[in-house]
């Protein structure tokens, strides 16, 4: 198997970015996390990363003249580190315009809700679990998605559901559908390092050893 080297990047506490960690880096999985990349100095993710020994970079376009300068030192650092695939883990900021060019269906996000619901600019953090309660849908979920220049647009590659119940707060659901992020993240990076995901006209085709297999099958078969 080819070996994939991974840049996560993230904005916040990075508890996907653990579940990669946990799960696919070095795990006799062929991907490898070479370099976790914030927009935020204080995104306690980079301490995971480090508590892990993975480089880490802080990129933000502030610290940058102008937004070509920000974008060519982006590409730079990816190549420069034999980046294959892009993980958004949580990721509060635009992905430069060359950037999704040149990682065209090799960038992969992760949304907290079953898009095409509660997503797109706007839907974000507790924002995307309130809309949710409020709406009084009766399923949430997670949405694993390749990214491309629509917010929350691109194909999508995996989703899974968690029940709304009456009671539920923002907090409560949150924490529900990070369950089923950690098991759907990592498993779509799974299937991408196995070469499993085929984009045909913006839908994705999940390419499987039987008839038998299903996302769930593989799931458990990962353990995840
Ligand atoms: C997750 O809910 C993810 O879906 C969203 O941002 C949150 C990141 O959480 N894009 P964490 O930093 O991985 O804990």
């Amino acid at each position: 198997m080819k070996k994939i080297n991974i840049a996560v990047m993230i904005s916040g506490t990075g508890t996907n970015l653990q579940a990669l960690i946990d799960k696919i880096h070095n795990k006799d999985t062929g991907g490898s996390i070479e370099l976790v990349i914030s927009n935020n100095e204080n995104a306690y993710g980079l301490v995971r990363a480090q508590n892990s020994g993975i480089r880490t970079a802080v990129i933000n376009k502030n610290q940058y003249d102008s937004a070509l300068q920000y974008e060519e030192a982006f590409v730079d650092i990816l190549e420069k580190s034999g980046i294959n695939l892009i993980v958004l883990a949580g990721y509060l900021a635009f992905v430069p315009d060359k950037i999704l060019e040149i990682y065209k269906n090799r960038i992969i996000s992760i949304h907290p809700s079953l898009i095409p619901a509660f997503c797109g600019e706007g839907f974000y953090g507790e924002k995307v679990h309130q809309g949710a309660i409020n709406r009084g849908v009766k399923v949430s979920g997670a949405t694993v998605h390749f990214v491309n220049e629509v917010v929350d647009g691109g194909p999508i590659i995996i989703q899974k559901c968690v029940n709304v119940d009456f009671d539920d707060t923002v907090e409560s659901l949150q924490k529900k559908v990070l369950e089923i992020e950690h098991e759907i993240l990592p498993l779509a990076v799974k299937l991408f390092i196995e070469d499993k995901i085929k984009v045909i006209d913006n839908r994705v085709k999940i390419l499987c050893h039987s008839e038998t297999d299903n996302i769930d099958g593989a799931c458990e078969e990962s353990g995840f």
